[in-house]
Order: C-alpha cells, then structure tokens, then sequence
C-alpha cells in the first residue's frame, strides 16, 4: 500500500467511525433491569491479584443480590499478553464475544507492548476495548479533602491521538508521522455528558483543557465544540487553559481549589490524570470509569507493573485503585449505598494500612482481610 493509499483508508475509516457513531443505541436502565452482568477481566502482571481481592470484596458486600440473581459476577477468562500474543489479536474475538454479553465490566492492567521490548506490536487491549465498546467518556475523581481538591477529570476516550495510535507510518530510516482526530459527535457527546454532570451536582466550575494555539484543527475544533455546549448551561462558570500551564496550576495551591469538572481530549487527559492521582497519593488510588452508551467499564488507572512482577513482589500490590473502580461501578448500577460502604472501608483501609509497593508493608491480601472487616 502506498502512503496514499494508507491515508485514503484511514480517513475512510474515520468516516464510517462517525456513521456507526450515529447509530449508537440508546444507554439501557439497569436500575431496572432483572439481571445485570459484570464480567470481571483480570488481565495480566499485579491483574489477577488485585482482581482476586477485588472479586472477594464485591462477593461479600452484593451476596445478596448475587444470591437472588439479581447480579452475576461472570469471570472472563483470556484477556492475557501470552493469549493475545499467541492469537496475534489485541482483544480475541472469543474473548471480545463474551464481554459484549456483560452489561458492566471491571478490568485488572493488561499489559501494552511497547517498542523495543520484543514483543509484537499489538495495540492496547484499553484502546481497543474503548474503541469496540464504544466507550467515549474517561471519568477520572481526584478528591484531597484536606486540601479543599474536588476534581473529576472527563477525557475523551476514543479519539485524539488514540485513534489511529497504532495506524502511523515510518515513511523512512529519517521520517515517521503518526495522526489524531477529533470529531463533532466524539467531542460533543463528552462535552455533554461532562456538562451534565456539573449541572446535576450543583453547578460546579467546568475547566476545558487543550494545545488550541499548537494542534489548531483538532483542539481548536475540541475547544471551540465545547464552548458551544456550554452555551446550553449559562449557569455553569466556564474557563479554559492550555495543558502545559494546565499542569503547573493543578499543583498551584492557588489555583487548584478552584477547579471542579476538567474536559480534556484524550492524551492530554491520560497524562493530566496520572498528575492528580499522584498528588492524591498515587496511580494505586484512583479509580476510572470509561463511560458509553450500551457498556461501561472501569478499571484501575495503573498499569500491569512488570517492575513488581520482576522484582518479586507482587502480592505487594496495592488493590486500591481497582476498588475505588468498582466503587464507580456500584454508583453507575444505582447502587449507591454499596458503593458508599465500600468507599468508607477504602478510606479505612488507605488510613490503616502501609502500602508502598516496594515489597515493604501489607500485602494485597492484608488489605482484602482488612477491608472484607469493615464491610
Ligand atoms: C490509562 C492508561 C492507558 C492509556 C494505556 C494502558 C494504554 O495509561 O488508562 O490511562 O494510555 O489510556
Ligand atoms: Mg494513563
């Protein structure tokens, strides 16, 4: 294929992206639905350890609704690096078969392969899940009481420079380019659902964050798509920064308080998060939901770490993260009280507990036999 060609494909594929798009079912109600699915995805490195203590977790605090029926904890088995090598697809068909029966699914890290770390060159199983699943908004709560800090992070979750991320061309030996998007329909479905958000929960300040002065015709059209959304919502304060002093300012004490809702196009928005989280007191802490219209699925926002699986200390993994996932979950399936109790065990738990993750202080079971305590 030649260059031309490449792009001509690509932008083909963008566009029937943006008809299947306008095709999107409508979000089911599964407050009233007789039974909901929740698949559960281990995936690979710390995945099935903190997935375990998670699983026991939510065992406990819905046996009843596991007992009636109401809900299933359905095991998804196969979303691993070695399976995903062997297949040499980044989401097995089979595999992606049986979570599109799941109504809501909670996802351990799977691991990317990454460039010169001899593996082949499968795209993320996130991206692909985002994509497949049609999962455009990334929401991401970082919450510092004691510091006055209430964020929740909205980053777009299918398009940017994800997009066609594993869809770029090394020309030549001096050359490569690789591409992002931004369309109507992806940003405005965000914008909406971020907007949306800050209504419902007191009008809070909504903050949109792009490179509009550098990346003109996909942040400009970012940015300039969500101020029109803003119009519908006069009552909300509406201000926008560019990323770089978007990230000086969150660790401004000056400035950070008065941040509330973030809207972000989606690298910015992967970087921007792993900051927040980290002054919350680390990725191990911070749960992520990736919202659509037919599936949601939230996850740890932390990687496989292979570090701790190489260095031998793995069953120091810190199940946190994944946890405040499912807290995210519970809310979604209108379950609040469940998500609240879990939230407090957590709080108990980051309070009691010593998890540094160097192979030091509790372990990931510690931590389940602490938490299934407090429930
Ligand atoms: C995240 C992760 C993913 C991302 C990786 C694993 C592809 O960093 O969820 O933030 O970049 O989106
Ligand atoms: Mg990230």
């Amino acid at each position: 294929m030649t260059y031309l060609e490449h792009f001509e494909q690509i932008v083909k594929d963008q566009l029937a992206r943006v008809e299947a798009m306008k095709e999107a079912q409508a979000a089911p109600d599964l407050t009233s639905k007789e039974k909901i699915i929740i698949g559960t995805i281990d995936g690979d490195g710390i995945g099935p350890i903190i997935m375990d203590s998670c699983r026991q977790i939510l065992e406990k605090l819905l046996a009843d609704e596991i007992g009636s029926g109401r809900i299933e904890l359905r095991r998804i088995e196969g979303l691993t690096i070695e399976n995903r090598i062997a297949k040499m697809e980044t989401v097995p068909a089979e595999v992606l078969a049986e979570i599109k029966k799941c109504d809501l699914l909670l996802k351990g890290p799977t691991t990317t392969p990454g460039k010169g770390d001899g593996m082949p060159n499968l795209e993320s199983a996130n991206v692909t899940l985002r994509r497949e699943l049609d999962l455009f908004a990334n929401v991401r709560p970082v919450v510092i009481p004691e510091q006055g800090i209430d964020w929740i992070f909205y980053r777009e979750n299918t398009e940017g420079e994800y997009a066609l991320g594993s869809r770029g061309v090394e020309i030549n030996d001096d050359i490569s380019i690789d591409f992002k998007v931004t369309t109507t329909i992806g940003t405005q479905r965000l914008a909406r659902a971020a907007f949306e958000y800050a209504k419902n929960n007191g009008n809070k300040n909504v903050s949109i964050v792009t490179k509009a002065n550098i990346m003109k015709k996909t942040d400009g059209k970012f940015l300039s798509l969500c101020m029109d959304v803003a119009k519908d919502y006069p009552e909300i304060k509406v201000d926008d920064w560019y990323v770089d002093i978007m990230a000086a300012n969150l660790i401004n004490p000056l400035f950070n308080k008065g941040f509330n809702v973030v809207i972000l196009p989606n690298l910015y928005g992967d970087i921007i998060t792993d900051e927040a989280a980290q002054m919350q007191g680390g990725v191990g802490t911070a749960g992520s939901a990736n919202i659509g219209d037919r599936y949601a699925m939230f996850e740890a926002i932390h990687g496989s770490a292979p570090r701790m699986v190489a260095d031998g200390i793995a069953e120091y993994a810190n199940p946190s993260s994944l946890c405040r996932a499912a807290c995210m979950m519970l809310r979604h399936a209108g379950m609040a009280d469940r998500a609240e109790a879990l939230e407090k065990a957590l709080d108990a738990a980051a309070a009691g507990l010593d998890m540094p993750g160097d192979g030091t202080g509790n372990t990931a079971m510690d931590f389940t036999a602490f938490v299934l305590e407090q429930l």
